[in-house]
């Protein structure tokens, strides 16, 4: 069975049919052609297919296409400046600290960044790891990939203050 569903990407407008079981990861690469999201487990063990919807992380994997009827979904590929060549602070983060080694999971830890910072949840490095330990990196940036939220949230918090 299949339903009519339209989306906004990255401030794009995307409408279609999918199947009722078509997950929004899929629907990212399949469909909408962007496969900046990446599809680990498929299974909501890895994070690495984390989007951002309506500004809260999610799992894609995990999240069911036509549930998101009228959603705005953001992903790596529209975190960018409008141009496309102004780098989001965290992503200028993450080359900064070298927090990536094969970049598999790199796109779904800095929407999880992202959204960490926005929550709230970057005030110590303990609490940095705490709240993205639902994004496994196979090669063990782990360190890194902490100083790099920790360096977008202090440089955050010092433009509002
Ligand atoms: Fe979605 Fe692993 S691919 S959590
Ligand atoms: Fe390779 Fe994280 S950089 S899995």
């Amino acid at each position: 069975m299949s339903s009519p569903i339209s989306v906004i990407v990255n401030g794009r407008p995307h409408s279609g049919m999918v199947d009722n079981r078509t997950s929004l990861l899929d629907l990212l690469r399949e469909q909408v052609g962007l496969t900046g999201t990446k599809k680990g487990c498929d299974a909501g063990a890895c994070g690495a297919c984390t989007v951002l919807v309506e500004g809260r992380r999610v799992n894609a994997c995990l999240t069911l296409a036509v549930r998101l009827d009228g959603a705005e979904v953001t992903t790596i590929e529209g975190l960018a400046g409008r141009q496309g060549d102004e780098l989001h602070p965290l992503q200028q983060a993450f080359i900064d600290q070298d927090a990536f080694q094969c970049g598999f999971c790199t796109p779904g830890q800095i929407l999880s960044g992202v959204a960490c910072i926005r929550e709230g949840h970057s005030g110590s490095p303990e609490e940095i790891r705490e709240w993205m330990s639902g994004n496994i990196c196979r090669c063990g940036c782990y360190v890194k990939i902490v100083k790099a939220v920790e360096q977008t949230a202090v440089e955050q918090t010092a433009e509002e203050g």
